[in-house]
């Protein structure tokens, strides 16, 4: 059966990577992302290589999904088109890398990464909820390897609400048979999550962590994704899955 799959940051890194799994395996597939050309080329881009062998497709949805009126306006067009969701995948996000002295500059900080991290997820979530398939849809939620052990401060604060809010999501969605489950990935290459930010000492001491001894791709992201949006894990639900090479163990 082909899907309906709606990825949020699904114009670059992470997001892109699960936005092709699922084009390639037939599915049409919505993206969203604030930077139009971003996601346009990408939608474009996935298109091409999906379609002919497998038909699938992809769509692009610009929207600032840390913007409540936009959310609603991207919400109502993607509810006006589709008639049912299958999947749902909050990808976005980021870390604030703005200075932080004073302590209204630390406030405008935190409030940057909640809003990025937590509140794209939730008012997405919460606009195309009405549409997701009972039984059946699926909820996948991005969080962090930072939420389990620390480390990045208001993000890692942002990253932890979005495994509390996931099991409460799980909570009350379970009964319609709508599983929600969490990713938490370790350190990713290939994306612009760390912007300028990573030196090679940086990226030599976060793959020293793991235990296969390499930086995680955004394909194996994608493939955890994309066995949460399957069939097959219709009996996982409230859980984080955690995609790091072993930097974390357990949990
Ligand atoms: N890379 C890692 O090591 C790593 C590790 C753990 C968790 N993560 C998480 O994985 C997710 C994807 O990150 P990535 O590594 O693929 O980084 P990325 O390349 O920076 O991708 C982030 C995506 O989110 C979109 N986005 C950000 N804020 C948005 C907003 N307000 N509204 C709409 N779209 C927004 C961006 O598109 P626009 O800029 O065009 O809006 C972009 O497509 C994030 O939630 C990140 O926190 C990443």
């Amino acid at each position: 059966m082909k899907r309906t799959v709606v990825v949020s940051g699904g114009g670059r890194g992470i997001g892109r990577a699960v936005a092709r799994s699922f084009a390639m395996s037939g599915d049409w597939v919505i993206i969203l992302g604030r930077r139009p050309s971003v996601l346009r080329d990408a939608a474009e881009a996935l298109t091409a290589e999906a379609s002919s062998p497998h038909g699938g497709r992809v769509e692009a949805y610009p929207a600032d999904l840390s913007d409540p009126d936009s959310v609603a306006a991207v919400g109502s067009e993607i509810i006006s088109r589709h008639s049912v969701i299958d999947v749902l995948v909050n990808n976005a996000g980021g870390v604030d890398r703005q200075a932080t002295a004073t302590l209204r500059e630390i406030a405008d900080s935190w409030l940057r990464d909640f809003r990025s991290n937590v509140l794209t997820a939730v008012m997405l979530t919460t606009a195309l909820l009405p549409k997701l398939r009972r039984p059946g849809g699926r909820v996948i939620n991005m969080s962090s390897i930072a939420a389990l052990r620390g480390g990045g401060g208001s993000y890692t604060a942002a990253k932890a609400a979005v495994i509390g809010w996931t099991y409460d999501l799980a909570r009350s969605l379970g009964k319609e048979g709508i599983t929600v489950n969490a990713v938490a990935p370790g350190y990713i290459a290939g994306t612009e999550f760390f912007g300028t930010s990573m030196t090679p000492e940086r990226h030599q001491r976060l793959v020293s962590e793991t235990l296969d001894g390499r930086p995680g791709t955004p394909d194996d992201v994608a493939a955890a994704v994309y066995f949460l949006a399957s069939e097959q894990a219709s009996h996982l639900t409230g859980q984080i899955v955690q995609v790091n090479g072993g930097a974390v163990l357990g949990r």
